[in-house]
């Protein structure tokens, strides 16, 4: 079975079970982790960021970034996709007490202009307060879209004066600097807090990175505790995202080139349904609406011929390339999905 679900689904490779296994440890509620230590500043200097707190998940980041940023009652920007208001279960709300408003955001684009004119900063005590925006680099369920950094810096020069902050969920970052060139620390100077994931296309078994200043930093770190992300000895665990920088984020190239290859052969076969050219990373997802298809039925059949994507609401079929799978496995996946779509459209017809 070639699993194009998630880049979640990676299996650590052995040389980093390797990494994992040889890491020097120590308590991490203490700050005695010399690996995770190690970890923290690295990614803290890769992004251009004071200081920077390991976590288990991109959630525990995205939430611990956005709280230190936004007071309860007081609401936080995002586009209606995007996965810190879409997949983290409300967890601004229930956690910090924070409003979310949402903008449509059509394949996740960004348009900076009709976010500013969303704001409200300043509006207490009667009305909620705008206090941050949320972007989403690259965006998942957008298909994988890198946001230009002309636009960010745009949001940057609109949100500035007004003392609105940017938090930046950069789950998939390293697949925009990959795709871009743009230096990581060009998109991690233009936010106020980012979150960065190991465990997606670097292919860590676990882990995520929130790097801000110092002074957020610290405050995250009490909510880290407060929240039961307080890890002991997790050296084993920051060892699997040192591997993973020093070997996995050049690669993210090939996961791009194979996407973009299921990508122009689902638009051959299903014109409409995608554009191949907006698909630059490692992620494709085909747009349903209108065509009578169903997502979970056409992932059904993909999946009984060896391919399994995921089927995101009815609408919408996503495949995302990883570390795992290879050039055989995109082959596979680029003569399965597109017959299944074929069929399934003749069928409807
Ligand atoms: C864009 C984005 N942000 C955050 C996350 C959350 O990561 P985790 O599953 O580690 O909580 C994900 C997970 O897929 C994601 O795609």
């Amino acid at each position: 079975m070639i699993d194009l679900r998630s880049d979640t689904v990676t299996k650590p490779t052995d040389a980093m079970r390797a990494a994992m296994a040889a890491a020097e440890v120590g308590d991490d509620v203490y700050g005695e982790d010399p690996t995770v230590n190690a970890l923290e500043e690295r990614v803290a200097a890769l992004l251009g960021h004071e200081a920077a707190v390991f976590t288990p998940t991109g959630t525990m980041a995205n939430q611990l970034g956005i709280r230190t940023l936004v007071a309860p009652g007081q609401e936080l920007l995002c586009s209606d996709d995007a996965h810190v208001v879409r997949a983290e279960l409300g967890a601004a709300a229930a956690l910090a007490g924070i409003t979310t408003r949402t903008w449509s955001a059509p394949a996740g684009r960004l348009d900076a202009g009709r976010v500013a004119a969303m704001m409200r900063p300043g509006a207490g005590p009667h009305f909620v307060s705008t206090a941050a925006v949320a972007v989403e680099n690259t965006h998942n369920f957008g298909g994988g879209t890198i946001i230009p950094l002309a636009e960010l810096q745009r949001l940057h020069d609109l949100t500035q004066p007004v003392g609105v902050a940017m938090h930046l969920d950069g789950a998939r970052l390293w697949n925009a600097h990959v795709a871009t060139g743009v230096p990581l620390a060009t998109y991690g100077g233009l936010f106020d807090t980012v979150s960065v994931c190991l465990s997606k296309g670097l292919g860590a078994p676990v882990g995520s990175v929130l790097v801000s200043s110092a002074e957020r930093i610290s405050r995250a770190r009490v909510w880290r505790k407060r929240i039961g992300g307080g890890m002991r000895q997790v050296g084993i665990l920051a060892a699997a995202g040192l591997y993973a920088l020093d070997h996995h984020v050049q690669r993210l190239a090939d996961d791009h080139a194979r996407t973009r290859r299921l990508a122009a052969a689902c638009a051959a076969a299903a014109p409409g349904l995608l554009d191949p050219q907006a698909t630059r990373t490692n992620i494709v997802v085909l747009d349903l609406r209108g065509t009578g298809l169903v997502a979970g039925q056409l992932a059904q059949t993909c999946a009984q011929q060896g391919v399994a994507v995921s089927a995101l609401g009815r609408h919408t079929l996503r495949a995302v390339t990883h570390l795992d799978v290879d050039d055989d496995g995109i082959e596979l996946a680029c003569r399965v999905v597109p017959a299944v779509l074929t069929q399934a459209i003749d069928r409807v017809a």
